[in-house]
């Protein structure tokens, strides 16, 4: 199925202001059908949920739907999906209600390739508790997370192995399958950060081995939440601090106080529309495989654009070198400051912001300190144009 960017790029209003965005690894764009669900939920009759009246099965169906929506963008359980304020809350939730039980000789794996949010969790639960943190380094020079540098860390004591599902700065997507396979063999848990990887590539949590998988709607075109993918017997066995009336059910004993359900109304309307890109055929998980596969080919061919035309700029270092990788992509230039970059390319209206994005260990490991580098990186309503600009804009910033 051919890729009609044109089509996808009339569904976003906010291209409507001229920017050309690189910057959906922080948040993406969000199309006019999420914004109308979104609208529609809060303007249409709504109560807290139940099944008695309209209203209270309005908000309930909303939920419902919701989770039908993640499960199928994953390939999860629906009765496994928990929603919170974002990936960052949820994963200290549940890193304290996961801690709970280890003490000291328990171990706990962390990678220097992770977002700070599937780090400092894990770091400061073990603390916490006594418990030893093991780091996985990756190689610096190929951006590369070797399964048997995660393997040579574990042993009977490790209790849970926290790793990314792809680099938020780098996009190196490692081998989560084969790490989470390695962790459970010593009889530990796979506590998988899915925000960057779930905007790029179709995932199978199972295939992935997760069991708990963490992804934000709004990096794939959604609004402002989190959410974590888990098996609901999983979950059962977990039992953190919440208040007496509320329910103690699963996936709910997790979600404390009320959910905003205009935005998990958002978040079903961004998974339709990312089936939507897969064409009409079959139910809405083969249609999301299909969707991602497509976008995936679109970003890459940009991808390859983009890298084609900055190396052949004077002075570049590309930090993006992984086999396997989202379409996100980390410069540096000799003697350069990137921040002035993002100023100049922000004035010409190409949004490509510079840092280490909250991954703060992968960016030191790099030798980049707390300030990283210019990230570039591709969403579904990127196009030539964009592609064009950025290239342009950086040629002219290199000139003066
Ligand atoms: C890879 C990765 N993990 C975790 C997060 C944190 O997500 P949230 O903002 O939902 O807490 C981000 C946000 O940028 C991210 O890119």
């Amino acid at each position: 199925m051919s890729y009609d960017v044109a089509a996808v790029r009339a569904c976003f209003p906010a291209l409507r202001a001229g920017a050309a965005h690189f910057d959906g690894p922080g948040g993406s764009q969000v199309p006019e059908s999420v914004a109308a669900a979104v609208a529609a939920t809060l303007t249409s009759p709504i109560a807290n949920r139940g099944r008695t009246t309209q209203a209270e099965r309005t908000a309930d169906d909303v939920v419902l739907a919701a989770r039908q929506a993640v499960a199928d963008l994953v390939a999860g359980d629906p009765g496994g999906v928990v929603f919170g304020r974002s990936t960052t809350q949820l994963t200290y939730d549940l890193s304290r209600v996961l801690s709970a039980g280890w003490g000291p000789g328990d171990e706990v794996v962390v990678t220097r390739l992770d977002h700070d949010a599937n780090v400092r969790p894990w770091v400061q639960a073990a603390r916490a508790r006594g418990a030893t943190v093991r780091w996985a380094e990756f190689d610096p020079a190929t951006g590369e997370l070797a399964p048997e540098v995660v393997g040579a860390l574990l042993c009977d004591r490790t209790r849970l192995v926290a790793v990314t599902g792809a680099s938020n700065l780098i996009g190196t997507r490692p081998d989560v399958a084969a790490i989470s396979a390695l962790a459970h063999d010593a009889g530990a848990l796979a506590y998988v950060d899915g925000v960057h990887l779930t905007a790029h590539a179709a995932v199978d949590v199972r295939a992935l081995g997760a069991d708990l998988y963490a992804c934000s709607p709004y990096k794939f075109l959604g609004p402002h939440l989190g959410c974590v993918v888990a098996d609901p017997g999983l979950l059962a066995t977990l039992h953190p601090d919440k208040l007496l009336p509320s329910t103690d059910a699963v996936p709910e004993r997790f979600e404390l106080g009320t959910l905003p359900y205009e935005l998990l109304a958002g978040t079903t309307a961004a998974v339709d529309f990312l089936a939507g890109l897969g064409g009409p055929e079959g139910d809405r998980r083969a249609r999301l495989v299909a969707g991602m596969a497509a976008i995936e080919e679109h970003e890459d061919r940009l991808r390859e654009r983009i890298e084609d035309g900055v190396r052949a700029l004077p002075g570049v270092t590309l930090w993006s070198r992984a086999a396997r990788r989202t379409p996100t992509l980390l410069l540096t230039v000799d003697g350069r400051d990137a921040a002035d970059a993002y100023r100049f390319l922000a004035e010409r209206g190409v949004n490509a912001p510079a840092g280490s994005f909250y991954a703060l260990e992968a960016s030191r490991h790099l030798g980049l300190g707390d300030t990283g580098g210019l990230r570039v990186g591709l969403a579904p309503y990127n196009d030539d144009g964009d592609v064009d600009r950025l290239l342009a804009g950086l040629g002219e910033w290199l000139s003066i």
